[in-house]
């Protein structure tokens, strides 16, 4: 039998489109690593390069974005559009000290809002798909719930954000794969037989009998091929792109090659590297003070990496339309 890895590149290929370069999620499983600053700095960056750019602050149980951006009591919030109390999306977006920054405010101050319902988050995706934005990007709350991983799973475009620091990186591998894992039930979940197979293999502990994917895909064989075929497209959908945050030293910027070898060695997956952010002591003490921070600190370190991560992600991803203005029109 053919291995894992033999197969994916038969398959290989990723279907590209508006959505795909459209959404972009920051996730990373561990709370204070820096994913809600990420979401901010890379979309200043973003936006001030020239690229309408939409912030949704995804955190239902912990939102904060708010206040980042120096909106003390949002007028208008994600709850307000989930209950209903607004008829489209538009009506709760905010604007932001940037230029071509909106914001949608988070919303946890309704009981059971950290768990929306199904239809609920569909309706919002539906809505979120038509505003007006060349770039929308979700900022996710810490943990695994199915809200933030689900959320996570429906942008294209998944960032990790994890820091040097060991919990950090235990994190974010748990968080990718209860992120795996979860793509696998939705794509499976009808079928008893998978169900299980995919069950004792996100259950079980290193050296059992199915203690990684490449093993669950070899379990599949049993079922038949058009199972593994669907599993290696579940894989493939999957791209995750790693941010490594608050970067100290020169050991500290390769921290991502012990996610990215283990995410390959047990999930199958080949994570990318977005970029290095260092650790900005500006920025640690600007916390209270962001909008000026935005407007007057544009040189300090965390800026000028955004800068850099935000040109390349405009060179890599986005399409010809929303392409970076010359260098000569820039002002940074
Ligand atoms: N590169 C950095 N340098 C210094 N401090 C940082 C950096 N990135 C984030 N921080 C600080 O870490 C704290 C947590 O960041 P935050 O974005 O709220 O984390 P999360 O959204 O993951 O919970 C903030 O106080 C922020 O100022
Ligand atoms: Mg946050």
């Amino acid at each position: 039998m053919e291995s894992l890895g033999a197969v994916r590149k038969i398959i290989g290929g990723y279907y590209m489109d508006e959505i795909k370069n459209k959404f972009w999620a920051v996730g990373g499983g561990k709370g204070g690593v820096g994913k809600s600053i990420v979401s901010l700095l890379l979309g200043t960056s973003l936006a001030r390069l020239g690229n309408k750019v939409m912030l949704v602050d995804a955190d239902l149980g912990g939102s904060n974005l708010h206040t980042l951006v120096g909106i003390r009591y949002p007028k208008h919030t994600l709850a307000d559009f989930i209950n209903k109390r607004v008829e489209t999306i538009d009506e709760v977006v905010m604007e932001t000290p940037v230029e071509n920054l909106k914001i949608i405010c988070g919303a946890d101050d309704i009981l059971g809002m950290a768990n929306p319902k199904y239809t609920q988050k569909t309706r919002l995706f539906n809505h979120l798909k038509r505003l007006d934005a060349d770039l929308i990007l979700l900022d996710l709350g810490a943990g695994t719930s199915f809200t933030t991983v689900d959320f996570f799973l429906y942008a294209p475009n998944k960032i990790v954000v994890l820091t040097p620091q060991i919990t950090s990186i235990q994190n974010a591998y748990g968080f990718i794969k209860a992120s795996l894992y979860r793509q696998l039930n939705e794509t499976f979940g009808k079928d008893e037989n998978a169900a299980e197979l995919i069950k004792r293999a996100g259950n079980s502990v290193q050296g059992e009998a199915i203690d990684s994917i490449s093993k669950l895909y070899d379990s599949f064989n049993a079922l038949g091929e058009e199972y593994q075929q669907k599993m290696l497209q579940c894989i493939d959908n999957i791209k995750i792109k790693l941010i490594v945050n608050m970067v100290k030293d020169a050991k500290e910027r390769n921290v991502g090659n012990i996610v990215k070898s283990v995410a390959k060695n047990y999930l199958a997956l080949n994570l990318e590297d977005l970029g290095v952010v260092q650790y900005d002591n500006v920025l640690g003490s600007s916390i209270n003070n962001m909008a000026e921070f935005l407007t007057k600190r544009r040189d300090s370190l965390a800026s000028v990496n955004f800068y850099e991560m935000a040109s390349n992600i405009i060179k890599n991803y986005l399409k010809p339309a929303t392409a970076c203005p010359p260098v000569s029109s820039v002002n940074r």
